[in-house]
């Protein structure tokens, strides 16, 4: 048994269609990407970060994080064996001195800087208690807000970031495949799926359906939350999902429950191996038993995500995706892949081979 199936194996037999951006390794979209956690970048330190087939460095300054590309554009020696000197990179080697834009701003040996230096910044926001990067140095676009808590104060914390050795854009597509809702969750398909694209980077699907009663799972559902069930996606840039469980749930048919929400942030490690970090986010409560109310509604947050993903993670494990052979039933994993292969790619994509 080879240690990993790359994709050489059954490529005569079962060759897999290169889409312009979906499940496309060579391709990194305009997006959002995890670079760490906020607490892992200390003041007046520099960090190295790999992202996406990047060597960056952070460090942060008085108006925000400042990232550039990881090596010195002079002769290329590693910037995170430099130190930051006011605000600004300085290169271990020459003592070079970078600004936040990237920009080559002081020489102490008194030449002029050269004229073609290779040399990037991106930009970056913190939020949901990360540091997260653009792969251009300028960008219109915010961190996603999850629907639901725009303008709210927030809690959030990571779970444990783990890795999968299929392409994030299959991964991600778990949350709104009907067919293996019924056969390997137990839910029922027959529900409506509504669809959002009001936005050409954003694509937001809600399912709604009743619960059956066949299974012990569905009565007590059926039982706990009432008729009905609803959860929505939403995907930002093919790189980031944020999912919403338990939409207008009321325990036992009267009481309105706390929707449960978090993202999915994803970025690539190599090819075909990603890493997907989960953080569970939500309104921040308030008064005397608001400690309580805050650790029940993460914790409960993460016992949903854990159960769903013990259900079928191991589906993503190896898996040769084939774009050949849908349903009708289908068609909302269609829809998302033409969503995928809309976006825009950005200065992080490789020449394709
Ligand atoms: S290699 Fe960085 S300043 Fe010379
Ligand atoms: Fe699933």
């Amino acid at each position: 048994m080879p240690k990993k199936l790359t994709s050489e194996f059954n490529q005569q037999t079962q060759p897999v269609r290169k889409h312009k951006v979906f499940n496309n390794w060579d391709i990194v979209t305009k997006g959002w990407y995890v670079a760490c956690e906020s607490s892992e970048l200390k003041s007046g330190k520099v960090l190295s970060t790999y992202l996406n087939g990047q060597k960056l460095v952070l460090w942060r300054t008085k108006d925000g994080v400042a990232c550039t590309d990881g090596f010195c554009p002079h002769m290329g020696v590693d910037l995170a064996i430099g130190k930051v000197v006011d605000e600004k990179l300085q290169c271990f080697f020459h003592h070079w001195q970078f600004d936040k834009g990237a920009n080559c701003v002081h020489i102490p040996c008194g030449e002029e800087v050269p004229k073609n230096l290779k040399f990037n910044s991106y930009a970056t926001e913190e939020k949901y208690g990360h540091i997260w990067v653009w792969p251009e140095a300028q960008t219109e676009e915010a961190v996603l807000d999850i629907p639901g808590l725009e303008g709210h104060e927030l809690i959030y914390k990571a779970d444990k970031a783990y890795e999968r050795t299929c392409h994030y854009h299959i991964t991600m597509i778990n949350g709104i495949d009907p067919q293996h809702l019924r056969t390997v969750h137990n839910i029922s398909i027959d529900m409506d799926i509504d669809i959002d694209e009001t936005k050409s980077n954003h694509i937001e699907f809600t399912l709604n359906g009743k619960f059956p009663k066949a299974t012990l799972q569905e009565r007590m559902g059926k039982f706990l939350l009432g008729e009905s069930y609803s959860y929505s996606m939403k995907y930002a840039d093919g790189c980031l999902a944020a999912l919403t469980m338990l939409r207008g749930a009321k325990l036992f048919n009267k009481y309105a429950l706390p929707e449960l929400k978090m993202l999915f942030a994803y970025s690539l490690v190599e090819e075909g191996k990603i890493l997907v970090r989960p953080i569970f986010v939500n309104k921040k409560s308030k008064g005397i038993f608001a400690p309580f109310f805050n650790f029940f509604k993460l914790f409960m947050t993460k016992r949903f995500f854990k159960m769903l993903q013990g259900e079928d993670g191991m589906v993503y494990e190896n898996i040769r995706f084939n774009t050949t052979a849908f349903l009708k039933l289908d068609a909302p994993v269609v829809k998302y892949i033409s969503y995928l292969n809309r976006l825009e790619d950005s200065s992080w994509s490789r020449p394709s081979k």
